[in-house]
């Protein structure tokens, strides 16, 4: 049994069909990434993991529970966490509060000094309210929101977008050190260097199909499936 595992999914908004019988798989410990050129259905295929949008069929098995029908907190409490295309913190409250306000409810918790480890940036800022904190904070801090959880499995939507590539540098080498301590990670992202550099095995999505399934190796290897289905 892997991780996670997703068969038949098919998702809409309104009339809208986005996502046609999407199948994917994720073991534990891999990093996976989810690759597809705009408005191919990346974001609509993380939210319908999360229950942020509820498919209209197929299943959802996290570590063997079927999440497919629940919402999200109830998908959240059993272990996934996805960490937004618009990080989501709260600009009123200070880094720190933001951090151990998510980790509320989790049923396991991170402990601070493990998430300041991880990112010592956020140490430094640890009194700054949210919206005095730069891009790459914000998305730090969105990613320590989701890990203080101590999730099973943690969704990322684009976290290095629209990032300095300094930062993109310090975040991608924080996602390494993650995966290396064992976080299963689901990564969508348009940075196809970074995206090889962190994931295993690769997926593409394309108009809500998934068109290809390889190992990152494998990709890199073939410049004719990225050019047909990303267009690089
Ligand atoms: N809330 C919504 N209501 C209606 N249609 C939507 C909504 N969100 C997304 N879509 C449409 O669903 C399709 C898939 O969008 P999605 O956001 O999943 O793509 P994406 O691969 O994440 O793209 P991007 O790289 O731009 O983030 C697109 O055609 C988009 O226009
Ligand atoms: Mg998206």
């Amino acid at each position: 049994m892997s991780l996670l595992e997703v068969s038949g999914l098919n998702s809409y908004y309104g009339d809208s069909h986005i996502l046609f019988d999407v199948e994917m798989r994720v073991e534990k410990n891999e990093v996976v990434a989810l690759l597809g050129r705009n408005g191919a259905g990346k974001s609509t295929t993380l939210k319908s993991l999360m229950g942020v949008v509820t498919p209209r069929t197929g299943s959802v098995k996290l570590d063997g529970v079927e999440l497919a029908s629940r919402k999200a907190h109830s998908i959240a409490r059993q272990g996934m966490q996805l960490v937004h295309e618009n990080r989501r913190i709260f600009g009123s409250l200070n880094v720190e509060e933001n951090i151990i306000l998510a980790g509320l409810t989790a049923p396991n918790r991170w402990p601070l000094e493990r998430i300041y480890t991880m990112f010592p940036r956020l140490k430094e800022r640890r009194t700054s309210r949210g919206t005095d904190l730069s891009g790459g904070e914000q998305q730090m801090l969105a990613i320590a929101r989701a890990l203080v959880r101590d999730p099973k499995i943690i969704l990322l939507d684009e976290p290095f977008e629209g990032l300095a590539p300094v930062i993109v540098h310090d975040l991608v080498r924080a996602c390494r050190d993650l995966a290396q301590a064992g976080q299963t990670i689901v990564l969508v992202e348009q940075n196809l260097a970074a995206t090889l550099a962190l994931a295993s095995r690769v997926y593409i999505i394309n108009n809500g199909h998934i068109v290809h399934e390889g190992s990152a190796a494998e990709l890199k290897a073939q410049p004719g499936l990225l050019q047909q289905y990303l267009g690089v």
